[in-house]
């Protein structure tokens, strides 16, 4: 409609500091800006991209152009659909092949007439904010829950155990089998209760925490337990800074998650092949890695971060059973003989009192349990 681009250049440098992909364009689809994500993204400087045209970008661009166009023409104010990005194209060396990214698209109005926002996201980024989200709020509903529940549990637990006693003196020695049976199932429930409860018990002692100090901690205490034919692998940038939170409680956290790795990992530590180093791992050897990164513009649950840290416990175990792998972080969730499945349930709760999250990617061979917390 307007024949005139006369906005006195809007400058659009706060995209920059997003993690999403997000261009400004005309609606002939040439591109104004695209921000630092998105060069990234297509490994192009920004010059070179700002002087194409987005449409080039695309492996069909026929529905981006009427979106785009159809947003400009005040058709509509925004609207979404899957595309697939070609990136490196033009820069590609000979022999060298662009590679396809799979996105979802967003086209939307700005406050210039003329200009469009077209924002992208990666699938697979999109996707595992899907599940980052679903997991936060999962865990979210059962905290109260289990909460309430363990304490109602263990009321009468101190009730049933004293009767019990009472009942056992009063009774022949030959029945006094039946009331051992009630004692020894009471103390049970109060354990796992009990265990569901410390996150809760205390109010967390808070100091300035080191994650490499923690993870040094686990490491040694993990390698004591499994003295053969575990590697643990530190993979560590040493440029993290110290941040406020209860160190006890994160090595129990952290520690937790190690534990459940290395004992994914006891069948291939058995099998390592005779004369190898004691914690020497061969190919297909068990092996922990111990990765920290640090992580910018993270969303937590629902909340912005600019800054975090990443903690990945990676190991190359069997991974998580299929049949439980969308629910491991619920309590009572256990995919192995004797496991009380509390461990994630306890590092989850950890993990959000500092406001953070445990997240879990596995798949056969590689299976990576990541911890989010925000820095200062
Ligand atoms: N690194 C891993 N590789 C494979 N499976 C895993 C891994 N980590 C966790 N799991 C699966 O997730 C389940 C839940 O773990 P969680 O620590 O919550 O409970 P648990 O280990 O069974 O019992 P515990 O309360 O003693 O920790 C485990 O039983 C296991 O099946
Ligand atoms: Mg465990």
């Amino acid at each position: 409609m307007s024949d005139s681009s006369q906005h006195s250049s809007p400058n659009f440098d706060a995209f920059d500091t997003l993690a999403t992909m997000v261009a400004v364009v005309q609606a002939d689809g040439e591109c104004l800006f695209a921000n630092a994500a998105f060069e990234n993204a297509m490994r192009l400087s920004r010059r070179a991209v700002q002087r194409s045209h987005l449409y080039d970008w695309f492996v069909d661009s026929q529905r981006l152009r009427d979106t785009v166009q159809g947003v400009a023409r005040n058709a509509y104010s925004s609207s979404r659909f899957d595309a697939v990005l070609r990136r490196g194209a033009r820069q590609a060396a000979p022999g060298q092949l662009a590679d396809e990214l799979s996105v979802h698209v967003i086209v939307s109005q700005t406050e210039f007439e003329d200009l469009v926002l077209v924002e992208l996201i990666e699938n697979a980024q999109q996707t595992r904010q899907d599940r980052e989200e679903r997991t936060f709020d999962q865990v979210q509903a059962t905290k109260e829950l289990t909460r309430n529940l363990a304490h109602e549990i263990k009321n009468p637990l101190g009730g049933i155990r004293g009767a019990a006693q009472l009942l056992a003196m009063e009774l022949q020695p030959d029945l006094q089998e039946y009331t051992q049976v009630i004692i020894h199932e009471v103390d049970r429930l109060q354990s796992l209760v009990d265990r569901l409860l410390a996150p809760h018990r205390h109010a967390p002692v808070v100091g300035d925490v080191n994650i490499h100090e923690i993870c040094e901690r686990v490491r040694s205490l993990i390698l004591v337990e499994y003295p053969r034919g575990l590697k643990i692998v530190r993979d560590y940038d040493t440029s993290l800074p110290d941040f406020r939170g209860d160190r006890e409680q994160l090595i129990q956290a952290v520690l937790n998650i190690v534990q459940n790795a290395a004992l994914a990992l006891l069948p291939q530590m058995q099998e390592r092949s005779p004369g190898a180093d004691d914690g020497v791992a061969g190919e297909g050897g068990a092996c922990i890695t111990l990765r920290t990164r640090v992580a910018r513009q993270v969303t937590i649950g629902k909340q912005r971060w600019r800054l975090a840290l990443e903690l990945h416990v990676e190991d190359n175990g069997p991974g998580v059973p299929a049949e439980i792998r969308e629910r491991i972080f619920f309590p009572l969730v256990s995919g192995r003989e004797g496991g009380t499945g509390l461990g994630l349930t306890l590092a989850q709760t950890i993990a959000q009192q500092h406001q953070g999250m445990i997240d879990c990617e596995s798949e056969p061979g590689r299976t990576d349990f990541r911890m989010t917390l925000p820095l200062p």
